[in-house]
């Protein structure tokens, strides 16, 4: 009895040094969620921000076309992450779950963009430059498109909505090697609107507990210069990301008082715990593949999105035996 009740209280204890841990990464401030609210009302901040992002738009897509609907139920905005060689997965993206129109589909004006670096081989830039004018959908600065600068391409996305999104209640952030039933992520959506666009939402696969990786060999190697602590603050995993409205605006300004981070959903994690904003765990969107093996489709019914699509052809065969089903 006592041991267990002696245990409680440890684990309540390092619990809540692991809390102020988090608030310890730079900046070191409760405060924030004050000048975030500040920043909301075009006041200047009791505290000047800490970090600034500035984005040379090399292609600025416009966001909401307004060409289908006078009056949609609903304007969600998918943000693809995608890099500078991916022409192909672009490709199969238009002409699946990116789809901006679909008939038999609820009135929902859907946006899709997508997210890229630079690249400095100038015939791969070229393609692109060639793919943006007749798409009308790539959205590019001038970083380095390169792992390690995903945090850069992640800001700029949340940056590039903020201006330019007025008029969408939903955002989905998602990476390309997905699969998504943008018919149940919409669905989903309308069954939460009149709750969730008061809100601020920040919703996806939720690591509860993340710890930074300390192996050198590990691809999310993190020295302690990096980052001292010895816990992450809860964050949504970066390959499928919902925000309300609210939720983004509320992310985009704390972000310009968070510490720049490499791992762009550790970033996000830690600026939404700065800015007091818990993320909210959705088990229909899969950080690691929904079913082995892929054949039944049946399995995909309530699915959301889920991961482990890098393979274009399997993922348009799934998708299209899902939309066939009426689940996609
Ligand atoms: C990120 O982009 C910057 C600016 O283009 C570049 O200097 C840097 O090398 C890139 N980082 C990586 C890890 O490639």
């Amino acid at each position: 009895m006592v041991k267990v009740l002696a245990s409680t209280l440890l684990y309540i204890l390092i619990s809540f040094a692991e809390c102020l841990h988090h608030n310890s990464y730079p900046l070191k401030d409760d405060r924030v969620p004050d000048y975030i609210e500040q920043l909301k009302a075009h006041k200047h901040p009791e505290k000047d921000p800490i970090n600034y992002y500035t984005f040379t738009y090399l292609s600025n897509p416009k966001c909401n076309i307004e060409k289908y609907f006078e009056d949609p139920v609903l304007r969600l905005t998918l943000i693809v992450k995608s890099t500078v060689y991916d022409f192909e997965k672009r490709n199969a993206i238009r002409s699946t779950w990116g789809q901006e129109y679909r008939t038999g589909f609820p009135e929902v004006d859907i946006r899709t963009v997508f997210n890229l670096g630079y690249s400095k081989y100038k015939y791969i830039q070229d393609k692109v430059e060639v793919e943006s004018d007749v798409f009308g959908d790539i959205l590019q600065s001038d970083f380095q498109d390169a792992y390690f600068n995903n945090t850069f391409k992640t800001v700029m996305g949340i940056k590039w909505a903020m201006e330019n999104c007025h008029s969408s209640n939903f955002f989905f952030f998602v990476d390309e090697d997905f699969f998504v039933s943008t018919k149940n992520l919409a669905n989903f959506l309308l069954s939460q609107k009149d709750e969730y666009e008061k809100e601020s939402v920040y919703m996806g696969y939720v690591h509860k507990n993340p710890k930074p990786y300390r192996n050198t060999k590990n691809k999310w190697f993190v020295s302690e210069e990096e980052y001292p602590f010895t816990t992450y603050p809860p964050f949504a995993a970066g390959g499928g990301v919902i925000f309300s409205k609210k939720g983004l605006q509320d992310i985009h300004y704390g972000i310009s008082y968070t510490q720049h981070f490499r791992l762009d959903d550790v970033f996000i994690g830690l600026v939404a715990a700065k800015a007091n904003i818990k993320p909210r765990h959705n088990p229909e969107i899969h950080s690691y593949r929904k079913v082995e093996p892929k054949e039944n489709v049946e399995h995909f019914r309530d699915v959301i999105a889920s991961h482990g699509f890098g393979d274009i052809d399997e993922m348009i065969n799934v998708w299209n035996q899902c939309e066939r089903a009426g689940f996609a």
